[in-house]
This record gives structure tokens, sequence and C-alpha cells, in this order.
């Protein structure tokens, strides 16, 4: 599925048309093709799809409606629905798309289903890699991204924390990285008690996956993932339209495993940290309360003015771990708030740095490889709100929800210290409808970008 085929003289063209080159292309198709595709009422608008019939019922080729050079709303990733609405067969683009190489990988991303409970049988188009593209390199990001999209879409009684750790181990010794956990009352012993506070409660105990790859004296970059394999709310219970889809609140830690996993199979040279904490945000009777104050690893102690805002809490215990090494780079993703959502979509997520210079970089590579990102401010009058009345901070704040996914960034600044650079992302990890480049469901977002980031910095030797 995440494949191209080998060129062959018999795929099946498909012309790229758009308002700006429709003429030209009518010369290369023949008269009484035109004919027909002006007969069925084609026009070069984007998306629009015209089968062109050859002898005897065959295909002779297909036109696909593009944006023109000026569109402003052009989506790169708009090849993407060849894959879902051409009959099965080999097709090669007759003329070349404006970015080959995000039509290519659209196309191959477009393929995804979701299949472990329901078949997916129907005959599916492909495409042969167009000239110039890496083809391996982006059949291996369609793989990764697939992977992920998988561990999000798994429901939460088949990826409960047990089977996301070993998920995360897996990953680890498929590139022979060393990994250790620690789970359940050793939480205690081995200092994380916010990990252990916010999943104790569940029938899988909690636990944190740490693996480290790579070459022990490069520079150090650490990923962490809030692994939250199903979010209730906790004591304060989500309403059924707010838990619906709450499996997916493992997306911060399957967009950090599938950057671990695009930098391993790409060999950059970096030394990588991996940190998964992973926990059920359930209800019985050990669960935390509200009012709860807890210490964290860092000492700092937090009151937990809402049990739903556990992301945060596992997560400040995962990043001061990482933060103890001074890493050179500390990133971390997380289905953090519906703040984040309500601020930009579900398309658009949010990222929190200090650094200008990462800041920029962020930016432009996210631009580039169209894997959208917007950066939000770490607005320092804001800490008012998440000052604590008995503890030091709080993890819901007093700001009636206003600014959610800024203060929520705050918080977790509290735990990063020694780290050079950090910056922070409130993924959304799901599509409300299909994309171009996906069907609806879970979705990585941000991975490329900083795998595009990451190569850049950090080339293979
Ligand atoms: N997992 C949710 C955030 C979320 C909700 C992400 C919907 C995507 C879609 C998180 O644990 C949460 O519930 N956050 C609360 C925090 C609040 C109680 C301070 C929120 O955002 O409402
Ligand atoms: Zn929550
Ligand atoms: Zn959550």
């Amino acid at each position: 599925m995440h494949a191209f085929v080998s060129p062959t003289p018999d795929a099946t063209p498909v012309w790229l048309v758009s308002p700006d080159n429709w003429e030209g292309v009518k010369t290369s198709i023949d008269a009484a093709a035109t004919a027909f595709a002006e007969r069925c009422g084609f026009k070069p608008k984007a998306g629009r799809i015209q089968l062109l019939p050859g002898e005897g019922g065959t295909l002779a080729g297909a036109l696909f409606g593009v944006d023109g050079e000026s569109a402003p709303t052009r989506d790169p990733f708009a090849a993407g629905k060849l894959a879902t609405s051409l009959p099965e067969g080999v097709y090669r683009f007759a003329n070349a798309p404006h970015d080959a190489d995000l039509a290519a990988l659209g196309f191959l991303l477009a393929l995804y289903r979701y299949n472990r409970f329901k078949s997916d049988s129907a005959p599916k188009p492909r495409l042969v890699a167009p000239d110039g593209v890496d083809r391996d390199r982006l059949e291996r990001i369609a793989a990764a991204v697939a992977f992920g999209r998988d561990l999000v879409n798994a429901p939460a009684n088949v990826l409960g924390p047990r089977a996301l750790e070993q998920e995360a181990v897996k990953l680890a010794e498929q590139f022979d990285a060393s990994v250790s956990m620690v789970r359940g009352e050793e939480l205690l012993g081995a200092n994380f008690p916010l990990i252990h506070a916010v999943g104790r409660a569940a029938g899988e105990e909690p636990r944190i996956v740490d693996f480290s790859w790579g070459r022990e004296d490069a520079p150090k970059v650490a990923l962490i993932g809030k692994g939250v394999t199903f979010d209730t709310g906790g004591l304060d219970i989500k309403p059924a339209s707010g838990m619906e889809l709450m499996k997916k609140d493992m997306g911060g830690a399957a967009t950090a495993l599938t950057l671990a996993r695009l930098v391993m199979q790409e060999g950059l040279d970096l030394r990588l940290r991996v940190v998964i904490p992973i926990v059920e945000n359930a209800i019985s009777a050990p669960a935390m309360r509200p009012g709860d104050v807890l210490i964290s690893r860092k000492g700092l102690s937090v009151e937990v003015g809402n049990t739903d805002a556990e992301g945060r809490l596992i997560l400040a215990d995962a990043l001061a771990l990482a933060d103890e090494e001074a890493p050179e780079l500390m990133l971390d993703f997380a289905t953090l708030t519906g703040a984040a959502r309500v601020a930009l979509g579900p398309d658009l997520p949010p990222f929190y740095t200090d650094d200008e210079a990462l800041a920029g970089s962020i930016g432009a590579h996210a631009a580039r490889v169209r894997d959208p990102l917007w950066r939000l401010p770490l607005w320092r009058p804001y800490e008012a709100m998440i000052e604590g009345t008995v503890g030091d901070i709080s993890n819901s704040g007093s700001g009636g929800g206003m600014a959610g996914s800024i203060t929520a960034a705050l918080f977790l600044r509290r735990f990063v210290d020694k780290a050079k650079a950090w910056a922070h992302f409130d993924v959304y990890a799901w599509n409300p409808k299909p994309r171009a480049h996906g069907p609806a469901g879970g979705e990585i977002q941000a991975a490329r970008a900083l795998f595009e980031l990451l190569t850049e910095r950090y080339p293979r030797r």
C-alpha cells in the first residue's frame, strides 16, 4: 500500500489539467478524447476527474483538474484524490506535477486504510513514481505515517497501556535501541509520581517507556509524547460527546514514535531519546481527586484543579526526566487541549517555543513539506492563571478555560530547565473528514515537518 510500482510502458497516463495548460493538453490527447471530455462537461477545475475511453472498452487516460499557478488555495496533496477515485490499474503522470514529491506522497498517504477489523478488499489504483522523486524515501515516510495512524486508530480496548508499551518497545528493538520501562508501583520508587497518580485507577498499570538510539556522543535530541490510551476525564468525567474520540489521546505518543521511526530508518546522526509516559485516565476508587496535591518528579507541587487535565501531569514527569541530561533539543507532542482546536481548527496544530531561531526553522520546514504548524506565544502574563492555591501550580488554572492551550504550554515549560531548546506541539491527531492525503480518522501531524528539520540539522554521516 505504501509503495509505487515500477515504470511500465502500458501505465495509463493522467494529465494534470489547470486553466493555464488545458489548451496545451488538448493538443497532446487526441481530438476524439477531447470531444468526449467536453461532452461530459469536463472543466479544468481542481479535483475534477475525467476518464478517457480507449478502443474496445479500455481506458486511454484520465484528466485531473488541478489549481493553476495563481491559485491561493493550491493543495499540493490534491493528487491523493486520484488514489481514491481512479479505477484499479497502473497510472503515471503524463505531465509533471507542480511539486512531484508532494503529489506522489499524497497519493501514497491517500491509499491508507485502518483495516484491522474491516478488510478493505477494493482493488486500488497504483502509481508509477514520477521522475525525479526519491521513491524509497517517500515510501518510508508513507509507511511511518501509516504506522502512526494505525496506533491512533486502534480502539482503546486493543491498544491499552500494555499494548502501547509493546508497540514502543517493538519499534525500539527493530532499530537496536536500548530500551527500559518502569510500571505500576515501581513508578513511585523511580520518582514518577504524576504518571502513577494519573494512571493508577486503570485496569492496566501506568508506565513509562524510555529508549535511546544512535551514536552516544552525537547531539542529543529528546522526543516526548503523551500516551493516554483513553481519556474518560477521570472523576471530572467528560460528557459522552467529549469522550467519543478519546482513544486518540495517545496521538502525541504516536507522533513521537512516528518521528522516531523516520529518524532511525533514515539513520540521522543524532543521539535520540524517546520518552513515552503511558496511562489510561480511568475512574475507580484509587483515582486522583480534584483538589489533590501531588509532588512532581522535579519537586514542584501540583494541585489537581481538574482530573481531565491529565496530559500535562504525565508530561511534567516525562519532560523532567528528559531534561535531566540537558539535550540540545527537546520536542514534545500531545493531544493536550480542546482549546487548540477551538483556536486553529483540526488541521493546524499550534506550537510553542521561546527559541526564536527554532521557531523560524519549524515554521519554514512545516511550510516546505506542507505539514502546517502555527506558533502561539508562551505569554508570560498568563502565568498568573496557573498559580495554585495550596500548591505551586495548578493543572487547570483559574482562567475559566480562556487561553487553554497557552496555559497548558506554560505549565509544561515549568518542567524544562536544562534543555538548550524546547518546543511543544498541541496536536489534534485526527481528520474529522476525509482529506486529499488521507481518510477520516487518525492523523499524524508535525512529524514530517520535524523530520525535515532534523534531516537538515543532523544529516546521516
Ligand atoms: N485530551 C484532552 C484534550 C482534547 C480534547 C484534545 C478534545 C483534543 C480534543 C485533555 O486531556 C483535556 O481534557 N483537556 C482539558 C483541560 C481542562 C480541563 C483544563 C480541556 O482541554 O478541556
Ligand atoms: Zn483530559
Ligand atoms: Zn487527555
